[in-house]
């Protein structure tokens, strides 16, 4: 089989260093890809925000099967333009893909359908909106209506800060038209939890549970970023969670869908907040979550290939799920400045020494090749360093002594993913 992923992060590397490994799989390619992504798979220098250069290939190339990595395509409409062409592809349409493309639709939803989350009023106006947080007071929590990439989200803890994060989104427009609207929601003090599942729009097929580190800093100081670290399994999700979040999120969510006329395939991630041992939504995203990948797909032991096919033909039902019964860690080695501005072009040293150790798996995400054929950095998070152990503990300690080894320019990582837990 030929195989194209959609993508150049380390979900992607995830997600193509899975494939690999499966027996009916034959080629991969990737578009865009990166450095660690072309050991493995062809890169091709396609955008993956290019559909109609996407399907070009697919027919071109004659691909069996294609995954998209990241949100943007699945919000402009990959899928239906896929369909439409009778390729196989595995992702949501872009109708269903607004749950995640926009704030407002995803928290209406909930309300419709009475998925937990945080109360919430949606703004146009900068004026009301600031009225809101004067009379609501602070801490509350600021979004931006459309995609983001992961930043378009303010908590703050002043009415300062919260005029400051308006004043950015609604009249500076620092993410154009996806700060038309806003949502400003109650603030909500718990432990956050990854939840994704695997979907074909009737049966749902949970995948291992997650932490991310979304701040850049350590002990959660610092800008909120794409994620700095994951963690598997989330110890706080207890199975009496995990039935809640089931019951009263992910089936409402996919029947919910339904109901309005929505076949949801695909990924569907639930971002969450646990409250004395109840499950909130903070987000829905409509695909994999980077990093969250790097430390749930590492456990899968089905061939993924299996899944992906299932899904796309609607057939998740036959399908029989296993994981590994070991955790895993990733920590983020990210560049100088992210998530604000960064250099790139910085060489990384020390790669080939991890290859060696045990149990540790470096997924790339902003790299490439240099002219004169090294790799250095192209991107705010450059690599994943994932690592398999017994315990948490223990693949944290594999995952940070692996990091020892790499250094680049600027390089900077949390110590604290996955400390006392
Ligand atoms: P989101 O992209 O909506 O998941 O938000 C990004 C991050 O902001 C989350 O991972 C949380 O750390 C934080 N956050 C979002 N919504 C809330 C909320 N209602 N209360 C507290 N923190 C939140
Ligand atoms: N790790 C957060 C995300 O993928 O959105």
């Amino acid at each position: 089989m030929k195989v194209l992923v959609v993508g150049s992060g380390g979900r992607e590397h995830t997600i193509v260093w899975k494939l690999a490994q499966s027996k009916v799989v034959d080629r991969i390619y990737c578009a865009p890809g990166n450095a660690g992504i072309s050991e493995i798979a062809e890169c091709i220098e396609v955008e993956s925000k290019d559909l109609s250069a996407l399907i070009d290939f697919v027919k071109y190339e004659w691909i069996d099967l294609t995954v998209v990595g990241p949100e943007e395509p699945l919000a402009q409409g990959i899928v239906d333009l896929f369909i439409k062409e009778g390729r196989r592809i595995v992702g949501p349409t872009k109708a269903a893909a607004q749950i995640e493309a926009s704030k407002v639709f995803a928290k209406d939803f909930m309300k419709r359908h009475n998925i937990p989350t945080a109360d919430y009023k949606i703004f146009t106006s900068y004026t009301h909106a600031e009225d809101y947080i004067r009379l609501k007071g602070t801490p509350i929590v600021i979004k931006a209506d459309g995609l983001a990439a992961g930043k378009g989200v303010f908590v703050v803890q002043s009415f300062e800060e919260a005029q400051q994060a308006l004043r950015l989104i609604m009249k500076e427009k620092i993410f154009g038209s996806s700060g038309d609207r806003v949502v400003i929601e109650d603030y909500l003090s718990g432990t956050e939890a990854s939840y994704l599942v695997f979907t074909d729009g009737q049966t749902i097929i949970p995948m291992v549970t997650s932490k991310d580190h979304k701040r850049l800093l350590d002990n959660d100081q610092g800008p909120n970023t794409g994620g700095m670290g994951t963690y598997s399994p989330n110890p706080v999700i207890t199975p009496e969670v995990e039935r809640a979040i089931l019951e009263k999120i992910i089936k409402p969510a996919i029947k919910g869908l339904k109901k309005e006329g929505i076949t949801y395939k695909g990924i569907l991630y639930a971002g969450l907040m646990i409250v004395n041992n109840k499950p909130y939504v903070l987000e829905f995203n409509c695909r994999f979550g980077d990093p969250e990948t790097q430390v749930i797909l590492p456990r899968l032991e089905t061939d993924i290939i299996d899944i992906f096919m299932a899904i796309a033909e609607g057939q998740l039902n036959k399908i029989n799920v296993k994981w590994k019964d070991e955790a895993s860690l990733c920590v983020v080695l990210a560049s100088e400045g992210y998530p604000g501005k960064y250099k790139k072009g910085l060489p990384i040293l020390g790669l080939d020494r991890v290859k060696s150790l045990k149990d540790v798996i470096v997924f790339h995400a902003g790299t490439k090749f240099s002219e004169e054929g090294n790799i250095v950095t192209n991107g705010g998070r450059v690599l994943g360093v994932t690592a398999l152990g017994k315990t948490i503990n223990e693949a944290r300690q594999k995952a940070y002594s692996a990091v020892e080894f790499i250094s680049f320019e600027g390089m900077q990582y949390r110590k604290d993913i996955g400390l006392n837990v």
